[in-house]
């Protein structure tokens, strides 16, 4: 009798734990699919100053190929390069805080990156970053800077003593004649700490600073 219901509550739990893996856990395969899909459906949907697919796909491969995992993106948007970054993430077991000031285009990005099927690897913090950066402890291995341009030498200056070496701080439209991407890219050139190059395959251009 004793053996039977031994025999019995453990065919139960066996059932019970197949059960809840078929319905709860996600695939990495499905969730792929699933990240690819919702990033080809919307690939001309993006109007929030998103970047580029082709841009989305060279932080993604950044991260992945440096199996980094602790990510800080500054400028959420509606969520584009979030959740390429996510993407990413979700390959190396890592985790982002991504910084946005504007509350419609927060909500906006929670939305996507839900859809995306990537909010597990995403941590939303909405206010201004000039401040919240300079609280936030890291450390971080990637950094993605997309916020504010003539705010971007500050943030470099308060991620750095946060990021490890062998970390990346990257840098948005620095391919643009905008203000303060002059000043940034000659910090970041000097910097004796860092060797930076510039990926020119889009037209935006992406700064790639390494922390040596
Ligand atoms: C170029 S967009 C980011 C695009 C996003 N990375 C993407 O690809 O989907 C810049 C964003 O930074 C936000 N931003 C500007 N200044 C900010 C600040 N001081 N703190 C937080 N967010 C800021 C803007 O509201 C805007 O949504």
């Amino acid at each position: 009798m004793k053996a039977m219901i031994n025999k019995n509550t453990f065919l139960l739990l066996l059932i019970t734990v197949i059960i809840s893996t078929a319905c709860f856990s996600q695939e990495p395969k499905d969730l792929d699919e699933k990240v690819e899909k919702f990033l080809d459906e919307n690939r001309q949907q993006w109007r929030d100053l998103n970047v580029p697919f082709g841009d989305g796909k060279i932080i993604h491969d950044l991260i992945v190929e440096n199996n980094y995992q602790s990510a800080l993106e500054i400028g959420t948007s509606t969520g584009h390069s979030t959740i390429w970054i996510a993407w990413a993430l979700s390959k190396t077991g890592g985790k982002l805080i991504t910084v946005e000031l504007n509350e419609k285009r927060q909500q906006q990005a929670i939305a996507n990156i839900k859809k995306a099927g990537l909010s597990d690897f995403v941590e939303f913090r909405p206010g201004d970053a000039h401040q919240i950066v300079k609280e936030l402890k890291g450390p971080f291995d990637f950094v993605f800077s997309d916020a504010d341009k003539d705010w971007y030498v500050q943030y470099f200056k308060d991620v750095h003593p946060k990021l490890k070496r062998g970390g990346r701080f990257t840098a948005h439209n620095v391919l643009q004649n905008i203000g303060g991407i002059r000043e940034f890219m000659e910090f970041v050139n000097k910097h004796p700490e860092y060797i930076t190059t510039v990926d020119k395959s889009s037209s935006s251009g992406i700064a790639i600073s390494f922390k040596k």
